[in-house]
């Protein structure tokens, strides 16, 4: 059986991908920084599904990751059939008072390192005239610019784009790329990202689980689609923002715990 290598697999929505794969039958790699949790989390996993399954902690703000990463997957001859790009989190700060090198290792681990591991893995998909890439977007990619985290919403948007691209480029001998496109989900990351209080006020028909995130962006990525957003509510949502912006941007900040507040002078320093 193949390997599927999944990055952010230390919690939320890539720990449950890792878990899903894990049961549909792959071998596993996983990554992300924290090592301890990888090792433990390898552990659980090769006792519970009874696969092969290594990890490898990295750093994907670190120009040399990606690479690292696939020299692992070679050296120890890993055939990578499955990749699936989720790493992520927010930056807290409002844009002005966010260094610049902060905002570069933001999009070099929701951006550069996914363009640069599927540029690593790609020829050998090519090779196998097979494989599954899944890249972990945002329904952010759609909605309006947000007052928090900046950021967050054009590179995710950037993210599908070059999804779309790799499909173009690709799909006729067998690649294909799903971006995976949830709303609210309930992990670390709005602890991780400083945004918990906000969270806490976004209501809870609002927030998804990660075990059926996890499963419509499979079922998805294994049907070759180009995009999945989980949950019907999130559907519907997408389709106002994109058919009737006046509506939402009316409703967006009881919906989303002040993501589109107008901040008072006093915040501005
Ligand atoms: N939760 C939501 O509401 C939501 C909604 C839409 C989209 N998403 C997207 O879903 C993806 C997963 O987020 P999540 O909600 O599952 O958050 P999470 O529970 O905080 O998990 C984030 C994962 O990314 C890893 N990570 C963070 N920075 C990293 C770095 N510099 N290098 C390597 N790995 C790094 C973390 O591991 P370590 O800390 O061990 O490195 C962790 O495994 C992200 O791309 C996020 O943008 C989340």
């Amino acid at each position: 059986m193949k390997y599927a290598l999944i990055t952010g697999a230390s919690a939320g929505i890539g720990a449950e991908i890792a878990k899903q794969l894990a049961a549909r039958g792959y071998n596993i790699i996983l990554t992300a920084r924290r090592k301890d949790r990888l090792k433990e989390f390898c552990q659980e996993l090769q006792t519970e599904f009874n696969v092969k399954v290594d990890y490898f902690a990295a750093d994907l703000a670190e120009p040399d990751a990606p690479q690292a990463l696939y020299d692992f997957c070679k050296s120890k001859n890993y055939d990578v059939e499955v990749l699936i790009n989720n790493a992520g989190y927010g930056l807290p700060a409002p844009f002005h008072k966010t260094p610049m090198e902060q905002e570069e290792k933001f999009i070099r681990v929701l951006g550069i390192s996914v363009i640069a591991l599927t540029k690593l893995f790609i020829p050998d998909m090519l090779k196998a005239n097979n494989g599954y890439i899944m890249i972990v977007s945002s329904v952010a990619s759609f909605a309006p610019p947000s007052t928090i985290q900046v950021l967050y919403g054009p590179i995710k948007t950037f993210m599908n784009r070059f999804s779309d691209a790799m499909n173009i480029s690709y799909k006729y001998r067998g690649i294909s790329s799903t971006s995976v496109c949830p709303g609210f989900v309930i992990t670390e990351f709005h602890s991780a990202s400083g945004t918990q209080k906000e969270m806490d006020k976004v209501p809870a028909f609002m927030k998804l689980d990660v075990e059926s995130v996890a499963e419509e962006g499979l079922d998805a990525m294994f049907k070759r689609k180009r995009m999945s957003i989980p949950s019907k509510r999130y559907k519907i949502i997408v389709f106002l923002i994109k058919y009737a912006p006046k509506l939402v941007s009316l409703l967006s900040n009881r919906l989303t715990g002040g993501r589109y507040r107008k901040r008072k002078t006093s915040d501005e320093n």
